[in-house]
């Protein structure tokens, strides 16, 4: 270990927080696919973040965008106009393809506090006081602040943090009839992310989506998607609910949005919207004018290089590539996604070792749990990359 990488442990262990376990590396450059350490070591970057630089690490665009603003304009505040917000929230309406309108904000939780307080102002103007509950999914995860905590269907995560806030009802993924039995007067909105990616990669089936729409249309309740995980083309379309041919009232997105700076969005149908008036709902950093050009960067790259178009491609390519191992050598019980977010089953509860050991080999992947291995590379991924990452993880599961 260098002495660099030694110095910054012992500094984090005496004054951070102890929020995260993290493994002994320290990246100091970026390129593409590739991170490298301060050793000057390479790696293949399986994780983009937890799927945030889509673009792959220090693309070009993004960085002269970012400095060209810096440079002239940081900050305002949210009472005047800035370059390039407005730009932006065209861009995100004309991707969506329906008549809607944005918030900005900095995080995924953010977004989803904001699709909360905003399903809440809707039910209680449409339907009266009493429509506030929302419904979400067993194994959901919609963030760390605390609504969207209690938004999240994790009982282990929010266990320490009770009282939660109230209002919240989790219903088990793809059991079409435990969703309409849920579906009570008092709902405002049904959340779901088409892809449950915190919870170990477990889309959402079509038949589900498509009775979720049904549902709330039938009682005029709100379909939010939470799309921070699945935006940006990582499932080969713009967003994954357009892969499964609805369209939600209300779309929450993050983490890919200017491929690595901190930035959340939430969109919603024009009617939905309108329930937002001045004074409502606010954000001190959301939407200034740097980050809101990295994020149009961030888009013309992904649709300039086609990376929606690479994720199908190279996705299927990796899913096929982790089927042969599975049945091979029985390593994975099962492979599943789409696009490049994929996710497996391990045969054996051992995550943590073959994250380990494919890190010590270069290649960065995530554990979720004891037996959920997550493959979320930049969408620049190639073919022959997907064989390195496929020869290491038959060399480290193999016995
Ligand atoms: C689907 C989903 N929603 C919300 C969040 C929270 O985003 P953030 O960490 O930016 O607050 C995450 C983060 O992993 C996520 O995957």
């Amino acid at each position: 270990m260098s002495d660099v990488l030694e110095e910054a442990i012992a500094r984090d262990e005496s004054y951070m927080m102890r929020t995260y376990a993290r493994n002994r590396v320290m990246f100091v450059r970026g390129q593409g696919m590739r991170l490298f350490d301060d050793d000057g070591r390479e790696y293949l970057d399986f994780v983009s973040g937890i799927g945030v630089v889509n673009l792959g690490h220090a693309h070009p665009s993004v960085a002269d965008a970012v400095c060209r603003q810096m440079s002239r304009l940081v900050h305002v505040s949210n009472l005047y106009y800035v370059e390039h917000r407005d730009e932006l929230a065209q861009r995100l309406v004309g991707l969506f393809g329906e008549s809607a309108r944005v918030f900005f904000c900095n995080s995924g939780a953010e977004a989803v506090e904001a699709a909360i307080k905003l399903a809440r102002r809707w039910g209680r103007t449409t339907r009266g006081e009493g429509c506030a509950t929302i419904v979400a999914a067993e194994g959901s995860f919609h963030g760390r602040t605390i609504a969207a905590l209690s938004a999240t269907g994790q009982p282990s995560k929010q266990e320490a943090f009770r009282p939660l806030v109230p209002g919240f009802t989790h219903v088990p993924l793809n059991d079409i009839e435990a969703l309409e039995r849920a579906m009570t007067d008092d709902v405002c909105a049904v959340l779901l992310e088409p892809i449950q990616g915190e919870g170990g990669v477990y889309p959402c089936t079509d038949a589900y989506l498509e009775a979720a729409r049904r549902l709330c249309d039938e009682r005029g309740a709100l379909l939010m998607l939470d799309e921070v995980q699945t935006g940006f083309w990582r499932t080969g379309q713009a967003f994954a609910h357009q892969g499964y041919g609805i369209v939600p009232d209300v779309m929450m997105l993050a983490k890919a949005i200017a491929n690595g700076l901190p930035m959340g969005a939430l969109l919603a149908k024009e009617e939905v919207a309108a329930v937002f008036t001045p004074g409502d709902h606010g954000s001190t950093f959301g939407g200034g004018p740097a980050i809101c050009a990295a994020a149009v960067a961030t888009i013309d790259a992904l649709e300039a290089e086609h990376l929606g178009e690479n994720a199908e491609n190279v996705g299927a390519y990796l899913r096929s590539g982790l089927h042969t191992i599975a049945e091979e050598t029985g390593a994975f019980t099962d492979v599943r996604g789409c696009g490049l977010m994929v996710g497996v089953t391990l045969a054996k509860p051992e995550a943590r070792r073959v994250t380990d050991e494919s890190l010590a080999r270069g290649v960065v992947i995530n554990a979720i749990g004891d037996s959920t291995l997550r493959f979320l590379p930049p969408l620049v991924c190639t073919a022959s990359e997907v064989d390195t990452l496929l020869t290491v993880l038959r060399e480290v599961t193999g016995e």
